[in-house]
């Protein structure tokens, strides 16, 4: 028995990791992906962009559909094969109650939160987001996907231009802070949205700087990685060295991706200590992704092996020992 209380919490740990590990190793590399198996996903995409999509609005494969809903959900098929999840099926998130039209009532519910897939970083985005000053009043009403569109997001390592990244990252801001209307829908009723372009009067050229460095860069504390810890506008940054200096803050924060040839062409960014950056789980190598799955199913072997030798030895001991 001892042996057994000794050995369980140790499969659960074990078991924990590899659900951890698995999920994305499962899917395996997306470049890898066999074009059979892609062929597959875009057949089975293609039955929902029949109907969520331009042309689908156009052309609707079915007669008495309500357009003006149709129209408020409509994607980019384009834009959805070169995102994140672009080599995804449809009902991978989609599982329940779209197969088919109509669709079941109470669907939304059923759509697959992030951390089914990435359980590490929902919890470390959500460590630094309950630091922030959305989590304050607004906890309820954000989710990851209020910020984060999973049919259009690219990661920045894969967008590569640090402007791409600016504009992508800024958007997510801007459609609430540079719009009334999605601003209401979040503030506390007595909020009204301050005047992001009076309010940075004081940086100038300030839309141009918001096509080439990001509002978060600003707007939370310095990190070794991302953070999304959005702090209060006391905390934010106003000092021009801490970007403009040749060792910027920028290294760590938007130009942490751009390679060593890139970074010059990039401003001011010091490309010896660009070049020098590791961060961790952005930089993805197949190797080492494979050497984690075989150290996990090595450590699950053996300690599984050293449990089962140990529950004989205790066997054969007690069986003589009577
Ligand atoms: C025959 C046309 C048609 C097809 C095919 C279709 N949809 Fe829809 N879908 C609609 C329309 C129209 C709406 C607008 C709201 C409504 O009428 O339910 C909608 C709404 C939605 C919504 C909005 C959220 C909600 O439940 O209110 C989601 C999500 C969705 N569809 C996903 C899908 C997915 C995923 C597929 C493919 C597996 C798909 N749809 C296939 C016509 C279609
Ligand atoms: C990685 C997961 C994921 C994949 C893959 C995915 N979706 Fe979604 N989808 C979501 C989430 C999450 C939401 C809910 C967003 C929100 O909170 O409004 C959503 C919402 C939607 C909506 C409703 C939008 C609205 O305004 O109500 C439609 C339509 C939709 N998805 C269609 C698709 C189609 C078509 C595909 C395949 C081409 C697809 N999705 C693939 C996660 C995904
Ligand atoms: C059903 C599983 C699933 C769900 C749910 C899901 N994702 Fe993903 N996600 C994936 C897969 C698979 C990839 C591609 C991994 C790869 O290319 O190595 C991915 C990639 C990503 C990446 C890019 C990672 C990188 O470094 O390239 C981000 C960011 C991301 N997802 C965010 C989200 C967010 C935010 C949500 C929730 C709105 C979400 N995902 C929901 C499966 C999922
Ligand atoms: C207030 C908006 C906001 C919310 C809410 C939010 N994010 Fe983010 N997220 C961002 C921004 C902006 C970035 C880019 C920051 C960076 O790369 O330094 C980002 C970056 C990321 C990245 C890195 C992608 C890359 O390019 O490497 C991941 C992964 C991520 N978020 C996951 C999540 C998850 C999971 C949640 C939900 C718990 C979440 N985010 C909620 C705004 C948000
Ligand atoms: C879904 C809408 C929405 C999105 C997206 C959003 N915000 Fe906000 N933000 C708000 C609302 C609403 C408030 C007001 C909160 C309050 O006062 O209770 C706010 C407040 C703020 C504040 C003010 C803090 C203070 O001191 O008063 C800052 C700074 C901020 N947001 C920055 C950002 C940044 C940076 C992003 C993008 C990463 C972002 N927001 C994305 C809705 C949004
Ligand atoms: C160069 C740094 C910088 C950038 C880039 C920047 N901000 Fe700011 N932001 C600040 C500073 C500093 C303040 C505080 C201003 C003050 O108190 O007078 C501030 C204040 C704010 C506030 C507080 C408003 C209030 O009075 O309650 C919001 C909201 C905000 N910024 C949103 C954004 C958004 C959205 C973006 C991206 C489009 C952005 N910021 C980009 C530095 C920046
Ligand atoms: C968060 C980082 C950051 C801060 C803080 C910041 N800037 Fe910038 N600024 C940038 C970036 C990035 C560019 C674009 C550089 C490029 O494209 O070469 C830029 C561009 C400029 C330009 C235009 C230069 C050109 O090439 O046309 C001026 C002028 C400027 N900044 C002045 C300032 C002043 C003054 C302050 C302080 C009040 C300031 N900046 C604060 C990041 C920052």
């Amino acid at each position: 028995m001892t042996v057994l209380k000794e050995f369980l919490p140790k499969i659960w740990l074990l078991l924990a990791v590899f659900l951890v590990v698995s999920p994305a190793w499962a899917q395996g590399d997306a470049k890898s992906i066999n074009p059979e198996l892609l062929e597959k996903i875009r057949k089975s995409n293609a039955e929902c962009f029949a109907c969520h999509s331009e042309a689908g609005l156009k052309n609707p494969p079915l007669p008495g559909l309500d357009l003006a809903k149709l129209r408020e959900t409509i994607r980019d098929d384009e834009v959805f094969k070169n995102s994140n999840h672009g080599k995804m099926e449809c009902r991978q998130c989609h599982g329940q109650g779209y197969q088919a039209y109509p669709h079941a009532v109470g669907s939304k519910q059923l759509i697959s939160p992030c951390e089914q897939c990435h359980a590490v970083q929902v919890m470390k985005a959500e460590m630094q987001f309950d630091n922030s000053v959305h989590a304050k009043n607004l906890k309820d009403k954000f989710t990851c996907s209020t910020c984060h569109d999973p049919h259009v997001a690219l990661a920045a390592a894969k967008l590569g231009d640090p402007r791409k990244a600016a504009a992508q990252d800024n958007h997510m801001c801007l459609e609430c802070h540079n719009s009334d209307l999605t601003f209401a829908k979040y503030a506390p009723a007595d909020k009204k949205r301050p005047n992001i372009d009076k309010i940075h009067a004081w940086l100038p050229n300030t839309r141009l700087h918001w096509d080439a460095v990001r509002c978060v860069d600003c707007h939370t504390p310095v990190a070794k990685t991302l953070s999304h810890e959005i702090a209060n506008k006391d905390k934010a940054e106003r000092n021009c060295v801490t970007c403009h200096s040749t060792n910027t803050a920028l290294a760590t924060r938007l130009y942490r991706h751009v390679a060593k040839t890139e970074a010059n062409t990039y401003g001011f960014a010091n490309s010896a200590l660009l070049n020098s950056i590791y961060v961790v789980g952005a930089t993805r190598h197949p190797l080492l992704d494979w050497a984690m799955v075989g150290l996990v199913a090595a450590t699950v072997a053996g300690v599984l092996g050293h449990g089962l030798v140990r529950i004989i030895l205790a066997w054969r001991r007690n069986r003589s020992g009577r």
